[in-house]
């Protein structure tokens, strides 16, 4: 069976490559799909966005990384997945996330949403809460895969100099 886990990755976080080791004792493939969204303003490209996620899942074999951009249900029937696989932090997310799987199962009732618990150490964790660690200068090294961490501090660095910081 083929799993979709779609989102944004900007970026990946341990918790989302919590989701991935966990999704892939589950399903046969699971491909990572960064959504194209012109709405959002992201940190990080697509294209750098799926090379940290292909350099944090290198030693995950049935792990493929693409990029998509429209529904995410009509991506999946592309790939012939039957699931899209989401993690869930905490009640907050499952309001959000469950309107997403209702949504999702009227635009296609042949695909199935399947959530994992996050583990409970990432249960805080996101990738807005690790830019805005590595914006002021925090320590992210155990939020993210070092080479993550780098290209953030180095975004940071460039964007905030230590001379212009009040
Ligand atoms: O990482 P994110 O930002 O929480 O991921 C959200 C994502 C990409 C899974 C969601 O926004 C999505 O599926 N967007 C594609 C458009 C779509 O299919 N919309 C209908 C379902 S709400």
């Amino acid at each position: 069976m083929i799993a979709i886990y779609p989102g944004s990755f900007d970026p990946i976080t341990f918790g989302h490559l919590d989701i991935i080791e966990r999704g892939v004792q589950l399903f046969d493939r699971v491909i990572v799909a960064v959504l194209r969204n012109p709405n959002k303003n992201p940190l990080f490209s697509v294209q750098q966005r799926l090379e940290q996620i292909r350099h944090a899942v290198v030693h995950l074999p049935s792990v493929e990384v693409d990029s998509f951009d429209g529904l995410t249900v009509n991506y999946a029937q592309m790939r012939q997945a039957q699931v899209l696989l989401r993690g869930l932090r905490a009640v907050s997310d499952f309001e959000v996330e469950l309107q997403m799987a209702h949504t999702n199962k009227t635009l296609s009732t042949q695909i199935e949403t399947v959530f994992l618990a996050t583990s409970n150490e990432y249960s805080f964790l996101s990738s807005s809460v690790v830019k805005e660690i590595a914006r002021f200068g925090g320590s992210i090294e155990h939020l993210v895969p070092s080479h993550v961490a780098q290209e953030l501090q180095q975004c940071y660095a460039n964007k905030y100099p230590v001379s212009n910081q009040k």
